[in-house]
């Protein structure tokens, strides 16, 4: 008989964690049964999976004793405190968080890019940042196919990329905008709840996802520059491929785009090749029809697994520079469905 696992999720009350279950439902994990954590806010609250009620309990180490698979979306400092006392006890985590990104030995890991990494992991493997595995999804079958030298991003990104508060946040704010009410008090999380400062994103335009680094960039930034390349070439510090990005929340409440300016190592590269190249490419959908207004949406995006591509064109000054425009569910493959997409490879290759 072919084996079956306990599973815990972690977070599961949560934007990413009640998609997780969904995932979890439609993935191929032959699932014994389910353990819904979350904080003590919610224990008692219940939840479904595949039609059945789950009670949700509040996360302890001693939740994780017999559970072999653990997806987790609970915020780095539980991510940091819990999944050591989840492997002690025998699981594997795929974590969400950014807790554990750039320990040399956790594979942070996007299937379609570097699948092949999951098999180093020591209990622990990592789910990139939403806005980094949309970006690679897309370039990777470029990348394989003509080189990369250089990537500059501009990122638009959605509330629910900073969890359900957020995205309660900015209806709140869109709703008492359209009474009529000044908005310019209602901010209590966004930019980003850690810092000092909150700002409302309804009818506006946030340049800050996540805190400030020394250099100016945000933190956010910084992910997308050095996962690209511990994903790409398997080194966070890598120089073979550059990468710079602006980070910017946008009010729309699920699905990132990105403004992506790349230049390839063959300089007689054309915008027909690429199209080929990301025709068919894992997880790509390429929608690129200027001369019918064809190209990705956030609104089309939502509860979609795929990376959406378009706005393919050449930069005319720069030979092998190209422009594009990429659009994901951040929730489901910058987040939810990445995580269950890797434990499915993970049970594939018999590494739990
Ligand atoms: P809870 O709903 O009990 O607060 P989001 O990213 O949408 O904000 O969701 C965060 C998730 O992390 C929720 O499921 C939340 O549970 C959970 N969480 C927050 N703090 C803890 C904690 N200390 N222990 C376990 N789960 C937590």
């Amino acid at each position: 008989m072919s084996k079956e696992y306990n599973v815990a999720i972690l977070g599961a009350t949560g934007a990413v964690g009640t998609r997780m279950i969904q995932q979890l439902e439609q993935s191929t994990i032959p699932v014994k049964s389910l353990k819904l954590l979350a904080s003590s806010r919610s224990a008692g609250k219940q939840l479904q999976f595949k039609g059945q009620p789950i009670t949700v309990e509040e996360a302890t180490p001693d939740s994780f004793a017999g559970i072999d698979l653990v997806l987790s979306s609970a915020g780095g400092s539980v991510s940091k405190k819990l999944l050591p006392e989840a492997v002690k006890r025998g699981a594997v985590c795929v974590d969400n968080t950014s807790a554990f990104r750039m320990e040399p030995d956790v594979p942070l890991v996007v299937p379609e890019v570097n699948e092949a990494a999951l098999k180093n992991h020591h209990g622990i493997v990592a789910n990139p940042n939403c806005s980094t595995i949309q970006m690679v999804v897309a370039l990777e079958p470029i990348r394989k196919a003509f080189g990369l030298k250089q990537v500059i991003v501009s990122t638009y990104q959605a509330a629910s990329g900073a969890g359900q508060s957020a995205l309660n946040e900015l209806k709140q704010e869109a709703q008492d905008y359209l009474d009529g009410k000044d908005i310019q008090d209602d901010a209590e999380i966004l930019p980003t709840k850690g810092d000092k400062k909150h700002y409302p994103l309804a009818f506006n335009l946030l340049p800050q996802i996540d805190v400030f680094e020394d250099n100016g960039y945000t933190h956010e930034e910084w992910k997308m520059i050095h996962e690209t390349k511990k994903i790409m070439l398997g080194d966070m510090n890598a120089k073979d491929i550059k990468v710079t990005a602006t980070c910017v929340r946008v009010p729309v409440p699920i699905a990132h785009g990105e403004t992506v300016y790349f230049t390839v190592d063959d300089p007689s590269v054309t915008v027909d090749q690429l199209r080929e190249a990301l025709k068919g490419a894992p997880g790509v959908v390429l929608q690129d029809n200027p001369a019918h207004q064809v190209y990705p949406q956030p609104l089309n995006a939502v509860g979609k697994r795929d990376t959406f591509v378009g706005r393919l064109r050449a930069d005319e000054e720069n030979p092998g520079s190209f422009n594009m425009w990429v659009v994901a569910d951040n929730l489901l493959k910058g987040a939810a469905w990445n995580t269950v997409e890797n434990a499915e490879c993970l049970v594939k290759d018999n590494l739990i």
